[in-house]
């Protein structure tokens, strides 16, 4: 998509915690991305700790003019927040916590619309998170909204079990109502649900392989929240050796189409009842002729994925 010398330039909505964290990692240090501006949100944590972690990862890595936006503190819902200590840590940063002084670029929400329209024909859009702060995006400015050309959504579960419940992964159960309005208004929203992103795992050895080969500044907290995260699945989901790094994988899969199978669907999301953040879509071979066309990752070759993740965690922050 990119390629041939140009950066993508990428928004990116996320709710760190931990795979988030290291999401953000990802897109500082890789050489084809050019990070446009973090939108926080809550979800795994509050957002306030949402935006100092995402503020605290560009300061580590020197890049503290890089915009931290402030999106939405709850869902649309009226349910209370659950947030997921055991998972991403009491602060979203495993047992770190940043500290409160650092160097920062923080801006309220409407920061984010001069920059899509700074870079209307070029952004790419990709939210790691519950998608509240970018339905909001949608219902403040729909006409300039429906221009970005890609969207990429971690979330969803197609016809596997959910994380969050029996049925629903996290991002999609977190605020339906919001995802299903991204769903309905992008142009073209690229999905990578638990189907692909569950076998995306860093195992423990690739996490102190990294450690032992990095120099960058990102080398101590990566080895504190990867020991976190692992310590967490390992406890919950019998046999895995690791953790899955879903929001990783979500970036990686933009930069990467051709080494995934992907399928293209209309998708929506079960709004509420004891369904709520189920993510349909019709998977049959003859199902109707999507409206939408938006796509879902479905396989991907785990090998070039984690070689990949190496590749780019052991560089120095360069760019
Ligand atoms: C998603 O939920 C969050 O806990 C993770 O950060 C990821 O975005 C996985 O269901
Ligand atoms: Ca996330």
């Amino acid at each position: 998509m990119i390629r041939g010398g140009v950066l993508v330039k990428i928004i990116l909505f996320a709710d760190p915690g931990i795979d988030d964290s290291l999401a953000i990692m990802y897109a500082i240090l890789h050489p084809e991305i050019e990070l446009l501006a973090v939108v926080t949100s809550y979800g795994n944590v509050s957002v306030s700790d949402s935006t100092k972690n995402a503020a605290y990862l560009l300061h580590l890595a020197n890049h503290p003019e890089i915009p931290v936006i402030v999106g939405a503190s709850h869902p649309f819902t009226e349910e209370p927040q659950v947030f997921y200590p055991g998972i991403h840590g009491e602060d979203g940063l495993g047992p770190y916590t940043p500290p409160d002084d650092f160097s920062a670029s923080i801006y309220p929400f409407e920061k984010v619309f001069e920059i899509i329209e700074q870079h209307i024909d070029e952004v790419v859009i990709v939210d790691v998170g519950r998608q509240t702060s970018l339905g909001i995006a949608f219902n403040l400015k729909p006409e300039l909204m429906k221009k970005v050309q890609d969207i990429y959504l971690m979330g969803g579960a197609f016809q596997v079990p959910g994380n969050v419940t029996s049925l629903a992964e996290a991002n999609f159960y977190g605020d339906p109502n919001a995802t299903n309005i991204v769903l309905n208004y992008a142009k073209q929203v690229h999905i990578t649900p638990l189907n692909v992103t569950n076998r995306a795992i860093l195992s423990r050895e690739v996490a102190v392989y990294i450690y032992r080969l990095t120099a960058n500044p990102y080398k101590e907290l990566l080895r504190v929240i990867t020991q976190y995260y692992a310590n967490y699945y390992e406890k919950v989901v019998p046999g895995i050796k690791g953790a899955p790094i879903h929001d990783v994988f979500t970036l990686y899969y933009l930069l990467n189409k051709d080494k995934t199978y992907t399928i293209e669907r209309d998708v929506n999301v079960v709004i509420a009842n004891e369904s709520k953040g189920l993510s349909v879509a019709d998977l049959r071979a003859t199902y109707d002729k999507p409206t939408k066309k938006h796509s879902i990752a479905l396989q991907f070759d785990y090998r070039h994925f984690i070689e990949d993740f190496i590749s780019i965690m052991i560089k120095d922050v360069t760019k």
